[in-house]
């Protein structure tokens, strides 16, 4: 799964590559304009009431942009950016340090908020409602509970599973927003800029190659730029053009749709061995050898986008439209959608 080269999810060669091509402010940031409009508004009323931003919940899949978002919102407030994830606070005293240390209207930025512990998540209720800290003082009978002042915050939580968070916490953010697939147009734009910052030669169709392989996924996009570059700088004088990309996409078996080997045999093995769906998740996993939670978050959002898999209570179904692009036949049958 990690070797993939289309995978949403973070390498570690992305790291510092993505530092530099990562937008800065929210006019740079393409797409996702209804977030954007909405944040826009937010910001410059926290601001101009001199107020902290209502707390702020970003989820959807890898690779979207949502890291990105946190640190913009934080440089638009024109205020320091804290980051850490749920898995990295251990212990409630751990998140107590973090937020006594904070300066006023900060923004705490919580990656994976929906792997907090669950005694650290109740130090974060009152945190987030009241600007408090609740500390409980000696055990037993003679425990007292001291309340603590904090100063006024924002935290800007992200999770690619909004699902698995525990209501309370999911009712305490004032803005919720989910970050959608982006269309061709925009990963157009978005490559062409990274394109820029790297000092890539491309051209309008080499762009919209690779755009269209990018699985909707900003990350994806930049991580096949990288790739087709090594291959036009060695084989095509260091320029992308629209044959260019296509030859090197081929190379590295990415097909126009993004979908790779592992896409393509989920979708096989549902046609082939359940006659298309429906089919459990966990008996799809241990068809493919992949982890259910994998299957769920990484690569079924795409293709349910795509319209080629359909989540029923009765198990995934592959659609039609799967078997054409894959060049099978469905079989005619009354009860399934092909
Ligand atoms: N709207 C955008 N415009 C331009 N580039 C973007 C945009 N969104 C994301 N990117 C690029 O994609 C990369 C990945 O984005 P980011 O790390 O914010 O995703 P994420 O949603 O936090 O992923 P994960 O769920 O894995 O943490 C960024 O480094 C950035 O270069
Ligand atoms: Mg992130």
């Amino acid at each position: 799964m990690e070797d993939r080269i289309i995978a949403a999810g973070r390498k570690s060669e992305d790291d510092w590559q993505e530092v530099s091509l990562r937008p800065r402010t929210l006019s740079e940031y393409i797409g996702q304009d209804k977030i954007k409009d909405k944040l826009r508004i937010f910001i410059s009323a926290a601001r101009g009431r001199g107020d902290a931003l209502d707390h702020v919940l970003l989820y959807g899949p890898p690779g979207l942009g949502k890291t990105t978002l946190a640190s913009i919102i934080a440089s638009e407030l024109g205020v320091n950016l804290r980051t850490t994830s749920g898995p990295a606070i251990e212990r409630p005293g751990d998140l107590a340090a973090i937020l006594t240390n904070l300066s006023p209207f900060d923004v705490l930025f919580i990656d994976e908020i929906h792997r907090l512990q669950r005694t650290v998540e109740e130090i974060l209720y009152p945190a987030l409602e009241d600007f408090a800290l609740d500390i409980i003082i000696g055990k037993g009978p003679s425990a007292r509970s001291l309340r603590l002042d904090l100063t006024p915050f924002t935290l800007v939580g992200a999770t690619t599973r909004a699902g698995a968070l525990s209501s309370p916490l999911r009712d305490r953010f004032g803005v919720v927003e989910r970050l959608d697939f982006y269309g061709p147009e925009e990963l157009k734009q978005i490559v062409v800029r990274s394109a820029g910052i790297l000092k890539v030669n491309i051209t309008a169709e080499g762009a919209a190659a690779i755009a269209r392989s990018a699985r909707g996924t900003p990350r994806v996009a930049n991580r096949l730029l990288r790739r087709v570059r090594d291959f036009a700088e060695v084989c095509a004088g260091g320029v992308i053009s629209g044959e260019v990309a296509e030859l090197a996409l081929g190379m590295l078996e990415v097909d126009r749709l993004g979908l790779d080997e592992i896409d393509r045999r989920l979708l096989l093995t549902m046609v082939e061995k359940y006659g298309g769906g429906p089919v459990g998740l966990d008996t799809l996993a241990a068809s493919i050898a992949e982890e259910a939670e994998t299957i769920e978050d990484i690569y079924e959002p795409y293709l349910m986008q795509l319209g080629f898999l359909q989540r029923t209570p009765r198990g995934r179904v592959v659609t039609a439209a799967a078997c054409r692009h894959l060049g099978i036949q469905g079989k005619d049958r009354q009860d399934t959608i092909w």
